[in-house]
């Protein structure tokens, strides 16, 4: 039997597939990049933006077209209102959570999962991320360090799809880590999706990347992603000390105006953001510093835009992640007016980009 599994969305999606194929793999199933002889095929969907949901519903269309036999799994990041619309289109609709499970739940036929996910009965939820993973790369792995958020920041969809933080085992982690560094890898990635509120007992992010660097082998570390708000001094002097810490940081700003920001839920000014970009230079000055901006945010004006090309053009980052804002359904600014045309917001988008590979 054969499976082959399809990835939309962030590095934390990637290892979520990682950890599928590993489930998988423990029932004998092989891997195969080929669709056409797949028995099995897991999508690992991602929710952050509208584009990305069309795609799925885009597959299903795909899929119907191949051997009808072929079971299907989708998973990953599913926003409630979504994961009843498709419980017709795929075999098997599944919580991130649950796939550990995926033993047991194969056995069930698709139709009672699916009238079971209509009657709202919740698979017993646990702890997947000690699931052993199928690495997909030899090189570079990514380890997840927690799951979830509890900062709702009012566009994102992430608490509610894979709801609040849950941080893993310090030692768990640190013998994964130990495992993949006998393996040679040369790049391991600490994956959350706000890695600076990790805690596990007294082990704090800080305390966990300490750990992880007093781990023998030539590998670099790296993490994603970063809350502003939490960015600790400790964190700092962490990052300045650790040898194994790469020079890159995400840190994501996602607007350069303060309204703005306040509107975001994001609880931090420029001002403050500035300075903390400011205190990580002065400590690692050969630091590659890359933000996520969205465009377009509910009620963005020409002028707040205009203080996000200012901002970015005074901060100077490496690199830049544009986002156009995409309402999500449930979130707080699902609930105001999307009031920036689509056209508008691609306008900024370009003026974005053009900005931040302009060479300095
Ligand atoms: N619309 C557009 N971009 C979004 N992001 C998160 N939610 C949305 C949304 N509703 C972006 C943010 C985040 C990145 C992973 O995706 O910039 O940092
Ligand atoms: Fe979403 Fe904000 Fe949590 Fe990041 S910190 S996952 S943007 S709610």
């Amino acid at each position: 039997m054969k499976y082959h599994i399809i990835t939309f969305g962030c590095q934390m999606n990637v290892s979520d597939s990682e950890r599928i194929a590993g489930v998988l793999e423990g029932i004998n199933f092989k891997k195969t990049s080929n669709i056409n002889e797949a028995n099995l095929i897991a999508v690992t969907m991602c929710s952050v933006r509208q584009s990305a949901v069309d795609r799925v519903h885009g597959l299903v269309q795909k899929f119907k077209k191949l051997n009808p036999k072929i079971k299907t799994i989708l998973t990953g990041c599913i926003l409630e209102k979504d994961r009843k619309k498709f419980i017709n289109s795929f075999d098997y609709v599944i919580d991130i959570k649950d796939i550990k499970k995926l033993p047991e739940i194969l056995k069930i036929s698709p139709t009672r999962q699916a009238q079971k996910l209509r009657d709202n009965v919740i698979f017993a939820h646990s702890n997947y991320l000690d699931i052993t993973p199928k690495y997909s790369n030899e090189f570079s792995a990514a380890v997840p360090i927690m799951t979830g958020c509890n900062n709702f920041c009012s566009y994102c969809v992430v608490p509610y799809t894979r709801g609040r933080e849950v941080s893993r085992q310090a030692k768990e982690i640190i013998s994964e880590i130990k495992i993949l560094s006998k393996k040679n890898y040369k790049e391991i990635w600490l994956l959350g999706q706000n890695v600076n509120s990790y805690k596990d007992g007294k082990t704090n992010f800080p305390k966990l990347l300490k750990m992880a660097n007093n781990i023998p082998g030539d590998f670099k570390l790296c993490f994603i992603t970063s809350h502003p708000k939490d960015f600790s001094d400790e964190l700092i002097k962490t990052m300045k000390n650790c040898k194994k810490l790469s020079k890159r940081l995400n840190l994501p700003i996602q607007s350069g105006d303060d309204e703005i920001l306040k509107k975001m839920n994001r609880p931090y000014t420029v001002a403050q953001y500035k300075a903390l970009v400011k205190k990580i230079r002065k400590a690692i000055p050969d630091i590659s510093l890359s933000t996520d901006i969205i465009v377009g945010f509910p009620g963005e004006t020409k002028k707040q835009f205009q203080n996000t090309v200012k901002t970015l053009k005074e901060i100077g980052f490496d690199m830049a992640f544009v986002n156009k804002y995409s309402p999500r359904a449930g979130t707080a600014a699902s609930k105001m007016k999307d009031n920036v045309p689509w056209a508008e917001k691609k306008r900024r988008e370009k003026i974005l980009i053009e900005l931040v590979n302009e060479p300095r």
